[in-house]
């Protein structure tokens, strides 16, 4: 059977998934499948930056794969993946918080995404919003309150740079253009919540195609205090995210409703 270009994976060989996990680093990749249901977890495909496996939840096939970072390789992920049949999607990945009240360690549960991330534009105008699907916000916000995850619920800055975009002087030239400069602090000012650098075209373009989306992050940086990535919190923060997805999506699949509208399509 004639299957996808980049993610080399065929309609077989995702046994009629209709719900993807999306992280970004293909090392979560096996964490996050084996999370879901370590017994059937197995990996199906592996190209540049896009590793898939797929594993069950009672009848349902999930499929995990990773986007890389940023827009244009997450966009070819989920085009490729909306082809196979996928209809849902929902990332889970890493932020940097950027308000001094949400740690490291918290969950954010994505409402909207601010546009930076210069994909989302070839899905639709500026004007167009980046928000989150309805019953995948709501499932992640009732996870999270079920399992006792610290989280956050709002608006998220989603980046084209992890550097400049995102206000790192810590660089090669510690320089920032002025476009860019003070923006952290005027997102701050704004409530936006934190950033990272898939969010806006995923939401984007699932909006603007007709497929359901949703975006949770660990927070794995404090940008109120230093731009460094807090290393002992990685693991906890990915722990954090992959425990509250994965009981959304229990608790997506027990919804009749949704489940006939993901199939139908
Ligand atoms: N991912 C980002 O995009 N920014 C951070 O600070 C941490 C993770």
């Amino acid at each position: 059977m004639k299957g996808v270009y980049h993610l080399k994976l065929t309609k077989k060989s995702i046994e009629g998934a209709r719900i993807a996990l999306l992280p970004g680093d293909p090392g979560r990749v096996p964490l996050i499948a084996s999370a879901v249901n370590k017994v059937n977890a197995k990996e199906i495909a592996q190209n540049r930056e896009f590793r898939s496996w797929i594993t069950r939840l009672d009848q349902h096939t999930i499929l995990v794969t990773s986007t890389g970072i940023g827009g244009p390789s997450t966009s070819i992920a989920v085009e490729e993946l909306a082809t196979l049949g996928v209809r849902m999607f929902i990332r889970l990945g890493t932020t940097g918080a950027i308000q001094s009240y949400v740690k490291a360690g918290d969950v954010v549960i994505t409402s909207g995404s601010v546009r930076m991330d210069g994909t989302s534009e070839h899905y639709a105008p500026l004007s167009y919003p980046a928000v989150s699907d309805y019953y995948i916000l709501n499932a992640l916000v009732e996870a999270a309150s079920s399992l006792k995850v610290r989280h956050h619920v709002g608006i998220t800055a989603s980046t084209a740079t992890f550097y400049p975009a995102q206000e790192r002087v810590d660089t090669f030239s510690r320089y920032i253009i002025r476009d860019l400069a003070g923006t952290k602090d005027e997102w701050g000012h704004l409530n936006v919540l934190n950033y990272e650098m898939e969010s806006a075209t995923l939401l984007t373009m699932c909006n603007a195609m007709g497929l359901k989306a949703g975006c949770i992050t660990g927070v794995i940086s404090e940008r109120t205090k230093k731009e460094k990535i807090l290393e002992n919190f990685i693991s906890i923060a990915e722990n954090n995210a992959i425990s509250v997805a994965v009981e959304a999506v229990k608790r997506l699949l027990k919804d009749k409703q949704l489940q006939s509208s993901i199939t139908s399509q």
